[in-house]
């Protein structure tokens, strides 16, 4: 345990030093070293300013000093934000960070931003990127979020009401237009068992996923113009469920078809294969229940893909061919 700590530090060192000779050897001038700034969407129940959040953004600073860093809120205090992760119409949520993030003074003055989604907050971010993407994302980084969806919606704590009067809407009539129009998580609930109720009704992840016979060919376009999208996926994750939802995987009752073999990536509907092909997409795992996330797991992820807008990144390219085929 404690010698694996160390490895992994040991690791993480090196790889900084990599990306500070790296920016000195190219510096211009001084921007070449300034810090791309972060975005950060976190998932449903939280808020844009409590403790965990402030101690990611104060992370990314520590490693990369100079990071400005930008949390979405959806409401002017964390009680509205909070709401607003389970009520709203996400395609409206999605245009008013659009929006935001295009006035930002310095997000929108930026070659690029990094951004880090937690939870439905990552595919939050990734419907950014298909449908406006300006200021553009260079590193996208997922945790556990819910990209082909959920079949089962979420049990709530005890006294938790506001997420307990969202999920008994929720049960209760899914695909009605009231549901899918305002609340949030009804919008990427998809159940392979009863999909076309979900290619008619969902009001959101069966369009940014492309799987409607009328392809947007801009969704394509722009998440192969990602230069990392890094997919965290929980082993032990009983909170979304399927958690294999985190890797594109498809899970109909047993059976589970990873990304690369199923149509939205042979047939590229949204530029995941062109982006895989060149290196930028990456399959991470880590143990542990829904968002428990080790300090040292997001040091390594900001280490290996935040920073200066000129460093370079490790390609998963050769990775890819030489384990496409056993994917499959
Ligand atoms: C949700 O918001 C989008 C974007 O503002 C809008 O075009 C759409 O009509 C809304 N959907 C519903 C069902 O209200
Ligand atoms: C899921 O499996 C069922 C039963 O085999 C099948 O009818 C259905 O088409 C599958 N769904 C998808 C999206 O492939
Ligand atoms: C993460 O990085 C910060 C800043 O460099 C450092 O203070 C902290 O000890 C690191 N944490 C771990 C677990 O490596």
């Amino acid at each position: 345990m404690y010698s694996s700590s160390l490895f992994r530090l040991a690791v993480a060192a090196t790889a900084a030093l990599a990306v500070h000779s790296h920016a000195a050897r190219t510096a211009d001038d001084d921007l070449d070293d300034t810090p791309l700034p972060l975005v950060i969407w976190h998932g449903l129940g939280d808020a844009f300013n409590t403790d965990g959040i402030k101690q990611v953004g104060a992370l990314a600073d520590a490693i990369h000093p100079g990071t400005f860093v930008y949390t979405i809120a959806l409401g002017a205090d964390a009680n509205s934000d909070r709401q607003a992760t389970f009520f709203g119409n996400v395609s409206a949520q999605i245009e008013s960070v659009c929006e935001a993030l295009a006035a930002h003074p310095i997000l929108s003055t930026a070659p690029a931003v990094d951004a880090i989604g937690f939870s439905q907050g990552g595919q939050f971010l990734r419907g950014y990127v298909e449908r406006c993407n300006f200021p553009p994302i260079r590193s996208l980084v997922t945790f556990g979020s819910q990209h082909n969806g959920i079949s089962k919606f979420r049990d709530c704590g005890s006294t938790d009401w506001l997420c307990k009067g969202a999920m008994a809407l929720l049960r209760f009539n899914t695909w009605s237009s009231t549901v899918q129009s305002r609340l949030v998580p009804a919008q990427y609930y998809r159940d392979p068992a009863d999909y076309d109720s979900y290619l008619e009704h969902s009001n959101f992840l069966a369009d940014i996923n492309n799987e409607r016979e009328l392809k947007n060919t801009q969704y394509k376009e722009n998440i192969a113009k990602l230069t990392n999208f890094v997919m965290y996926l929980f082993e032990d994750d009983t909170t979304a469920i399927p958690k294999e939802s985190a890797w594109f995987s498809e899970v109909n009752g047993t059976e589970i078809t990873p990304l690369r073999a199923r149509k939205i990536y042979q047939e590229d509907w949204i530029g995941l294969r062109e982006l895989d092909r060149k290196g930028g997409l990456k399959f991470r795992s880590i143990t542990g229940e829904h968002m428990q996330i080790t300090e040292q797991v997001l040091n390594e992820t900001m280490i290996d893909f935040f920073g200066p807008f000129k460093r370079t990144f490790d390609s998963d390219a050769a990775y890819v061919d030489s384990t496409f085929e056993s994917e499959l």
